[in-house]
């Protein structure tokens, strides 16, 4: 499309999410990675909660959390999330609906056995989403993990990677007057090609 040049230019869309990702690290005063993860339960009600973008591969985003959550039940049922990354600083975001799948090979037990000790035991610690009756429950339940896993550094099974691969992008930046640039990639699941166009505010 010819009028898509600038900060939109190019011809492979998660190159573009590293350069705005890239350029967010430089300015954001926190978390420039962080991205509202939206799923629907059972009944097709939605959720949405932060997590940390941690990968942007070759065809698809990735990040981690515990398979026991109320997000994983949600993504496991319908195989499907939308995230949106917002950079108050640059007046941008990214969005990205797509299928997922689980990644707890390799790249999550690296992933894993790279986070500081006390992240690694808050995560064996932690039954994400599950009531809990009080703070110092989970502080016991955590030095309880020291003790049994020391410096260990293994993934808990329970605790992975998901791998976000899009069947829609759309690059949206801040214009005068409301008049804000939108560019939306669209492509067939599983498919090579994107369409390009260019959206209304
Ligand atoms: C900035 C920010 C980053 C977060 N990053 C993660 C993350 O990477 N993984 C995660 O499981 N939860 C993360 N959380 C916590 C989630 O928002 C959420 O509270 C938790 O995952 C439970 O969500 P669920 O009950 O819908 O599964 C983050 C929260 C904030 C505010």
């Amino acid at each position: 499309m010819a009028d898509r040049t600038g900060i939109f230019a190019g011809d492979d869309p998660f190159i573009i999410a590293k350069n705005w990702l890239a350029e967010a690290t430089e300015v954001e005063p926190n978390d420039p990675s962080a991205m509202a993860l939206s799923t629907v339960d059972a009944r097709g009600m939605p959720n949405v909660r932060m997590v940390l973008l941690k990968d942007i591969e070759d065809d698809a985003f990735v990040f981690y959390t515990n398979y026991g959550s109320a997000k994983a039940a949600e993504i496991e049922a319908s195989q499907t999330a939308a995230f949106v990354l917002h950079w108050k600083s640059l007046r941008r975001q990214i969005r990205v609906r797509g299928t997922v799948e689980r990644e707890d090979g390799a790249k999550a037990d690296a992933y894993f056995a790279s986070r500081s000790q006390k992240s690694r035991l808050g995560a064996w610690a932690s039954r994400q989403s599950q009531p809990l009756n009080s703070r110092g429950t989970l502080v016991a339940e955590v030095a309880r993990m020291a003790a049994q896993h020391g410096t260990a550094k293994q993934r808990p099974e329970f605790w992975g990677g998901y791998r976000i691969t899009p069947v829609e992008i759309e690059f949206w930046a801040d214009g005068a007057f409301r008049l804000h640039d939108r560019f939306r990639w669209v492509r067939e699941n599983g498919g090579e090609k994107w369409e390009i166009s260019r959206l209304n505010p």
